[in-house]
């Protein structure tokens, strides 16, 4: 029995391994423009506009894909489409884009390629949390969500590498061509994974749901787990009054996770993936080469830091951990930025270690968190219409930030944009503080129950 159980345990470790293939993807593309950027402008001899299209053609890609699978995904006569079958959507737009990228011959077709990308990162943001969550036991659910995050920064980290590595050889279309192999890898794995017990009996297969389910468990005795999925579902099926994702009911979980996506992008994590090198160039790093490697430090820690993460995030629970996240970036963000602004002996070695006090922060709680409360909080049916709404979301503060950023950097100065984030950081404080439940443990069914109850959601695992 002990066996079986660990033997199930390590299956279903495996499984949400390859579903977060996805992720890194998702940290894979973004990263490689860092490193790709210059050679591709002088390529096709960009204008700034032109550059401006290439790059925000992802971010603006990504917000389409996470509208329209979240849109396809609640529409009834589209119910059918298996998690699975969103995940291979999503992965074959990931090799599409990688091939097209690669061949582009024009900057308008890659732009287009890098749309097609966007749209996959769009889809899969919604589809991986979403499956993962709803194939995990409850006590696991959060590290192996969080597997989704590690993932994207581990693709980050592959990209600055990959960046670093080729750079030499000046050859963007190889950088692009590698994303195609995980992807590639990705379509084969799908055919091996088993489908989500919860989306078969949400359309009447309870026997491959218990099939689906006996796999993934490692044992024959699921028929409790089964019953309470399908008493969720019918309940949720036969109540005419059930309510929609715009209804009043679901406002306290919508707004959550659009909010905790605000906070994660408005706190400038993006600002430094995209910028390392320039940030390190400002701290008096003068090598090029010294800068990329700065960088590929920063990616290291944001993996290793995640790592950690999925360790904590069941035991300290989400709500804990995004504390002490904000906190961090808070104190990490006052700091660099009165560094900035001063002249001081250790200035250097100072903006070093609060850099690395807020990738830290953020890894363990500002990254993965979001992405779990996202696949926790909404009931089975609006799940993927309330995940695709809260990902929209990230997106577009995704865009908002890496667009001001040089256009505040020029208007204002790094302290004073610095101040900014760290202003957001403050607010995401508070706003945890009153208003953020802590699931951990409880099963997504009792996580519903209290969602449709009248009791207000912070109240949820607080006491
Ligand atoms: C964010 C990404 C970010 C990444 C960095 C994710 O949680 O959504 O925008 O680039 O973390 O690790």
């Amino acid at each position: 029995m002990e066996h079986q159980g660990l033997k199930s345990n390590f299956m279903i470790f495996i499984i949400a391994m390859i579903a977060a293939i996805s992720g890194f993807l998702f940290g894979y593309d973004e990263g490689i423009i860092a490193g790709s950027l210059h050679l591709v402008v002088s390529h096709f001899d960009m204008t700034k506009p032109q550059i401006g299209i290439m790059t925000s053609a992802l971010p603006f890609g990504a917000l389409v894909g996470s509208m329209l699978i979240g849109a396809l995904l609640a529409s009834q006569v589209l119910r059918w489409i298996s998690r699975r079958w969103s995940l291979m959507i999503a992965a074959a737009l990931f090799f599409l884009g990688a091939i097209f990228a690669a061949l582009s011959p024009t900057g308008i077709a890659l732009s287009l390629s890098r749309f097609i990308i966007g749209l996959a990162i769009g889809v899969a943001a919604v589809t991986t949390p979403l499956y993962i969550a709803e194939i995990s036991p409850a006590r696991w659910r959060g590290a192996l969500v969080s597997m989704y995050q590690l993932a994207i920064t581990i693709g980050i980290l592959c990209a600055y590498i990959t960046n670093y590595i080729l750079v030499k050889y000046n050859n963007w279309q190889i950088m692009f061509a590698s994303a195609s192999i995980p992807a590639f890898c990705l379509i084969i794995a799908i055919f091996f994974l088993p489908e989500s017990p919860r989306w078969l009996i949400s359309i009447g297969k309870k026997p491959y749901a218990k099939k689906a389910l006996t796999r993934l468990r490692g044992i024959k005795e699921v028929d409790n787990e089964l019953d309470k999925i399908e008493k969720n579902v019918l309940d949720e099926n036969n109540n005419p009054c059930f309510p929609s994702i715009r209804s009043r009911k679901l406002l306290p979980p919508l707004t959550l996770c659009v909010l905790l996506f605000c906070f994660q992008q408005l706190s400038g994590i993006n600002v430094v993936i995209y910028y390392t090198p320039i940030i390190f160039q400002s701290l008096g790093f003068k090598e090029v080469s010294n800068q990329i490697l700065a960088t590929i430090g920063i990616g290291a820690l944001n993996v290793c830091s995640t790592i950690l993460s999925l360790f904590l995030v069941d035991k300290f629970g989400r709500r804990n951990l995004l504390l002490i996240g904000f906190l961090g970036t808070l104190i990490s963000l006052i700091s660099l930025s009165v560094l900035n602004s001063i002249s001081i002996k250790y200035t250097d070695f100072l903006s070093v270690t609060f850099l690395t006090l807020y990738i830290f922060s953020f890894a363990i709680s500002l990254g993965p968190i979001p992405y779990i409360l996202i696949s926790e909080l909404f009931p089975l049916k609006v799940r993927h219409a309330g995940m695709s709404i809260a990902s929209a979301s990230n997106w577009i503060f995704n865009g908002l930030i890496v667009l001001t950023f040089p256009l505040m950097l020029h208007n204002l100065g790094l302290s004073i944009v610095l101040s900014c984030y760290a202003f957001i950081s403050l607010l995401g404080l508070m706003y945890t503080f009153v208003y953020v439940p802590e699931t951990k443990n409880f099963s997504l069914e009792e996580i519903e129950e209290h969602i449709l109850s009248t009791k207000p959601l912070r109240a949820l695992g607080r006491h």
